[in-house]
């Protein structure tokens, strides 16, 4: 049986690390591919082109690398009713934000636990109240949800409090563009 990730034991058993061109990925697959040749191939030059920054959740015990996730600077385009759901009484369309560009679980630790997703989204908007605090503002957490390679992606960013984007909806969609406000 899976169990809950995110205990008190699990925050000195885990690192969250910035990759460097010295990590090694130990033990990470997902059964998507294109989230395992991501983070073997992409996400170091992404990181030293300024493209994307990549986050890793380490197991201190073994250097295994339980999830990953990129994040990106983003703005998003909301409509006037968007706006006034989050109280954002603003004339312009165009609010600020970071985006989840990628964020996978590594599948060894997603059989022995659940929550290691949302920890990461966690951690995500973390970082994000950090930007804001230290260097610029962002309102929102966003994500392109990849329901191509996995329908259920959808539901997992819903039950972590992510709305769709009603401006950016596209009909022939391989994902749904989100967003979750991290101030409320
Ligand atoms: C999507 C992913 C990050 C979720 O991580 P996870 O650790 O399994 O998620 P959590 O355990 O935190 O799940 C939180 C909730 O979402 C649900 N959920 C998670 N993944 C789901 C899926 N694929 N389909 C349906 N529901 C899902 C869980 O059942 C759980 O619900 P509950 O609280 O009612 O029990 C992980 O499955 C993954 O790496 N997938 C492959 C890469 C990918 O698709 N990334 C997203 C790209 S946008």
């Amino acid at each position: 049986m899976r169990t809950q990730f995110g205990s008190k034991e699990h925050s000195s058993a885990y690192k969250l690390e910035t990759l460097t061109p010295s990590t090694p990925f130990t033990g990470f697959s997902c059964p998507i591919e294109e989230y395992n040749e991501y983070l073997y191939k992409d996400a170091l030059r992404s990181q030293n082109d300024h493209i994307a920054k990549t986050w890793l959740l380490r197991e201190q015990a073994t250097g295994a690398v339980a999830a990953y996730m990129s994040l990106i600077a983003d703005a998003i385009k909301l409509s006037a009713t968007e706006k006034e759901l989050h109280n954002l009484n603003y004339p312009f369309k165009t609010i600020p934000a970071i985006k989840i560009a990628k964020l996978a679980v590594s599948q060894p630790f997603s059989e022995k636990y659940k929550g290691i997703g949302s920890f990461m989204i966690g951690a995500a908007i973390w970082k994000a109240l950090g930007c804001n605090d230290d260097y610029c503002a962002a309102r929102f957490l966003t994500v392109d949800a990849d329901i191509e390679h996995d329908e259920g992606v959808l539901a997992f960013y819903q039950k972590n409090g992510f709305i769709q984007n009603d401006e950016l909806f596209n009909k022939n969609r391989k994902t749904i563009s989100m967003r979750k406000d991290i101030y409320c």
